[in-house]
């Protein structure tokens, strides 16, 4: 498995791998209805490009393509984004993103990570240190989905 930084033209297989990661890899903690909600379709291209400008994106790659992402914004510690394929789940791909992003936010003197954690990622942040601060709901095309306000301290 290889780690690097996404690149825009990788911005169709992060569509791609959220979305898969949405309808099958949630399937156990989120209904039908909330799935579709939280990714109504695979994001096109261009759409998913501008989702990811800004932040910093790390990518994990097979040989088989990218299996996993996860976005950190630089300017608010939001750790924004985190998405594996239902195969490559459990394997260690989340912890190895996450690592990398915490060191580079460490050399960057942030103080706070801050995220809203899905069911299955609120034990995946409590195995990496984090705390979870209260349950939060969202509402997507008027279906609520319940996470996790969480945040992690780098001082
Ligand atoms: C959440 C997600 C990114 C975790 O990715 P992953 O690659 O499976 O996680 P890892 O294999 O790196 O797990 C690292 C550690 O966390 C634990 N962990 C991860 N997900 C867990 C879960 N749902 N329940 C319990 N423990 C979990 C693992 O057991 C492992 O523990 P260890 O270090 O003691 O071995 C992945 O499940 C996913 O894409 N889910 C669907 C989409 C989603 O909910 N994304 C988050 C949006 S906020």
């Amino acid at each position: 498995m290889e780690y690097r930084s996404a690149r825009p033209e990788d911005a169709g297989a992060l569509a791609h791998v959220y979305f898969r990661a949405v309808r099958e890899g949630a399937v156990d903690a989120y209904s039908p209805e909330q799935r579709a909600a939280w990714a109504p379709c695979e994001p096109e291209a261009d759409k998913w490009r501008d989702r990811i400008a800004g932040l910093n994106t790390i990518v994990a790659e097979s040989e088989n393509g990218i299996v996993g992402f996860m976005s950190l914004n630089p300017d608010d510690g939001d750790l924004d984004l985190a998405f594996v394929l239902p195969e490559a789940k459990g394997t260690g791909v989340a912890k190895t993103l996450y690592a990398i992003l915490e060191n580079h936010a460490r050399s960057r003197n942030m103080r706070r990570l801050h995220t809203q954690a899905s069911h299955l990622a609120r034990p995946f942040f409590e195995r990496q240190g984090w705390t979870v601060h209260r349950e939060n709901q969202v509402e997507r095309q008027g279906v609520t989905l319940t996470n996790w306000i969480m945040d992690k301290s780098l001082t």
